[in-house]
């Protein structure tokens, strides 16, 4: 039998072996790549940072790209992937997942470094972390080792990214879906507190809530109409207030800055559906 065959063989057999031990959960690293594309963080960081510095919006929907790819099937890239029936047209993505040209400049930055070694999955957590970082807030280590998905799945999208809609329970169920606590549930959502919104998906909060604001509630009016389309208006939220929410406990920011002269204060800044429950205390 030829020496490769049997090499290829007895990869297999290892991979069969470490399959039947570890259930085949490979472990993601933060060396992955320390070897085969050492410098592929500052090639990362280098691009997310050009993008957001044209446009600080950026920052937010890369970071949402991120949530909306692992919400679906794991990080897995899926969300990229092109086609009419991909997760890219599903309820919660179309129209609103940004961010993709960016990715592409930051796949082709990567390319040119090391070819052929890095996958689109981990590229997009790559640029979440660096955005959040370049943003103001916390920094982390990246775990690595991720494979692009070759399939997307629309019904999944629809099924189990949660909507603006969901009340807390429902937020605790599909996070709980995908392995997470409602500790981890409240800290990401935190990352509502950067970005934009469409008008469509705050509408209701601004003009039938009662526990929000009432000026806050007002000066969003003005940008929002009642009743019209999905509205091109945006509630703008300052990579100020991501800042002392990183520094300071949530229950105990009082007011913030936001853009010139909107004043928040703690039962505007963050999820009312969170904030009502008592879980930001923790
Ligand atoms: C996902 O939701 C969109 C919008 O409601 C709908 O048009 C589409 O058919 C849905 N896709 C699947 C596969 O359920
Ligand atoms: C506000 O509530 C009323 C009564 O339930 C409803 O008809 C209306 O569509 C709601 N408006 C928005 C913007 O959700
Ligand atoms: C925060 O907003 C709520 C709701 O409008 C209001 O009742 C409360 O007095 C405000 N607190 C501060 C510190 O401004
Ligand atoms: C958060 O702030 C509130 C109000 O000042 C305080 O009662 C609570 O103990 C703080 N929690 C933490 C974890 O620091």
């Amino acid at each position: 039998m030829d020496s490769s065959f049997s090499k290829i063989s007895q990869a297999l057999l290892l991979l069969v072996v470490l399959c039947g031990i570890t259930g085949c959960n490979a472990q993601l690293s933060t060396e992955f790549y320390s070897k085969s594309c050492p410098n592929l963080f500052p090639t990362v960081k280098s691009t997310v940072h050009s993008a957001i510095t044209k446009e600080a919006r950026m920052g937010a929907s890369l970071l949402r790209l991120f949530f909306h790819d692992c919400f679906v099937n794991g990080c897995d890239g899926s969300l990229l992937l092109d086609g009419t029936s991909g997760e890219k047209n599903a309820a919660p993505n179309v129209n609103s997942v940004r961010g993709f040209d960016v990715i592409d400049d930051i796949k082709s930055a990567v390319e040119n470094v090391c070819p052929g070694v890095v996958s689109c999955a981990d590229i997009v957590a790559i640029a979440a972390r660096d955005s959040v970082h370049i943003m103001g807030g916390p920094n982390w280590e990246v775990k690595l080792g991720r494979r692009d998905a070759r399939s997307a799945s629309q019904a999944a999208a629809n099924s189990s990214i949660p909507p603006p809609t969901s009340n807390l329970k429902q937020l605790i169920s599909s996070f709980k879906a995908v392995g997470l606590s409602s500790k981890d549930m409240v800290a990401l959502s935190g990352a509502h507190t950067i970005g934009q919104a469409r008008c469509i998906s705050f509408r209701a909060r601004v003009y039938n809530d009662s526990n929000i604001d009432p000026s806050l509630a007002k000066t969003r009016q003005r940008h929002c109409p009642r009743s019209r389309g999905s509205g091109t208006t945006i509630w703008r939220r300052s990579m100020s207030i991501l800042r002392r929410i990183s520094t300071t406990n949530t229950s105990r920011i009082s007011s913030a800055k936001e853009g010139s002269s909107t004043r928040i204060n703690s039962s505007s800044v963050g999820d009312p559906r969170i904030l009502s429950s008592g879980l930001t205390a923790r």
